[in-house]
């Protein structure tokens, strides 16, 4: 089978090293892909946004099936142009993504098929947006309706906060026409988890869950980022839990989209906070998450291949995917000022030394071939030291074993990934 990638990320980099496993495959191709995921599959250079250029790379080649791992592609339709020409792909329609690409639809939607989420009200304008702000506790949270590459959610710890959060949105457009509609919510407390289902648009499957480390720094303190590291399992994710999850927000959504005449096939990726037992839904995306997924492919035992296939013919009834035990943990390396300003084109060294582990896996996600064949940081986050080990603290203490090892002065990473669930020592 002739497949096709779409992505760049950590996150297609780990989809990608999956996928070339398979003995289905018989050309692997990544657009536009990374000089690690070159390892496993023909780059091309194609970028995730440019959906004609895709679509005709796509029937050229001659693809037979095309997995998408960026939440834009998907929102602009990719897998509704493939499908017209006959072409499989995995992930949501246009119409389904809409789960990730309006926040807005996405809580009225909770609100009409009864899944937990946070209190809420929508807003077009600035006063009323300030007026509810005036009747609500602090801390609140302000999101911008539409896709902001992950930055669109402000936390207002103070009311003045909050005003300028709705005002940078609305008026300043900090982040375009994402902004022009706002979302404000009831901050919520709890631990917060990835919970990740494959859905054929009538079963869902759920997979392992993970637990992300959103914040720059350690100790969870500084600005919000895509990811600095992630682990799977997340350990307050029980069998009971599962269950739960599935229950009260899972099912509920495959039904609802089914209702709404929007089946959703694809990767659902349900952001909750877990509170004494009781999930709510944060956020849906319509996508792997990144990092969490290269600590999912890192324990994936079964061919993924087939099962992305099953979801698309609608064929995940009785299907099962098979798991190693063993925990496993990313961690992510970024250019120093991520997620602000950084410098692009610095050399990584000391990558090849990594190469013949079998139990730590170097993704990379924002990296490019300098003329020398070395290996450049071109993007934020670079690379995720992915590690597999008998629990938790000795899946975290390989992967940093491995960043010793990668001599790259102009790169960071927190060093504290995991910490939560080996302060638990449940199973540590
Ligand atoms: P989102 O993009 O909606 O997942 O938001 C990004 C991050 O903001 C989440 O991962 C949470 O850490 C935080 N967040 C979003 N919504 C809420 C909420 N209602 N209460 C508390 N934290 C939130
Ligand atoms: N790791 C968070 C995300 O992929 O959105």
């Amino acid at each position: 089978m002739r497949v096709l990638v779409v992505g760049s990320g950590g996150r297609e980099h780990a989809l990608c090293w999956a996928i070339s496993a398979s003995p289905l495959v018989s050309k692997l191709y990544c657009a536009p892909g990374n000089t690690g995921i070159a390892k496993e599959a023909e780059c091309i250079d194609i970028s995730a946004e440019n959906v004609a250029g895709l679509v005709q790379f796509a029937k050229e080649k001659a693809i037979e099936f095309v997995v998408i791992g960026p939440e834009v592609a998907l929102v602009s339709g990719l897998v509704d142009q493939l499908e017209d020409l006959g072409i499989k792909a995995f992930g949501p329609t246009r119409n389904a993504s809409i789960l990730e690409g309006s926040k807005g639809f996405m809580k009225d939607f909770c609100r009409r098929h009864k899944i937990p989420s946070a209190a809420y009200g929508r807003f077009t304008e600035i006063n009323p947006a300030k007026a509810f702000i005036d009747k609500n506790r602090i801390p609140i949270v302000i999101k911008a309706d539409g896709l902001a590459a992950g930055k669109g959610v402000i936390i207002a710890e103070t009311v003045e906060q909050a005003y300028k959060a709705v005002e940078d949105m609305m008026d300043g457009e900090v982040f375009g026409k994402a902004g022009s509609e706002v979302v404000i919510e009831e901050f919520l407390t709890g631990e917060e988890v990835s919970f990740f289902a494959l859905c054929d648009g009538k079963n869902a499957l759920p997979l392992v869950s993970a637990q992300d480390h959103k914040k720059v720094g350690d100790g969870d303190t500084g600005s919000n980022t895509g990811g600095m590291g992630a682990y799977s399992p997340a350990l307050i994710v029980t069998p009971d839990m599962v269950e739960t999850i599935m229950d009260t927000i899972i099912k509920p959504t495959m039904n609802g989209m089914n209702k709404e005449e929007k089946p959703y096939k694809g990767i659902l990726y349900a952001g909750l906070m877990v509170d004494q037992g009781k999930p709510k839904l944060l956020e849906y995306n319509v996508r792997f998450g990144d990092p969490e997924c290269q600590a999912l492919m890192m324990r994936l035992k079964s061919d993924l291949l087939p099962a992305l296939i099953a979801a698309c013919d609608g064929m995940l009834n009785n299907f099962d995917l098979r798991w190693y035990e063993e925990p496993a943990l990313v961690v992510v390396m970024a250019a120093k000022g991520y997620p602000g300003t950084y410098k692009k084109g610095t050399e990584i060294k000391g990558l090849k030394n990594l190469e013949e582990l079998h139990d730590v896996k170097v993704f990379h996600a924002g990296t490019s071939a300098g003329p020398q064949g070395e290996i450049l940081a071109t993007g934020g986050r670079v690379l995720g030291i992915t590690a597999i080990g008998k629990y938790i603290s000795g899946a975290q203490i390989k992967a940093y074993q491995a960043i010793d090892v990668i001599d790259w002065p102009n790169g960071f990473c927190r060093r504290d990934i995991g910490w939560r669930a080996i302060q638990k020592k449940t199973i540590n």
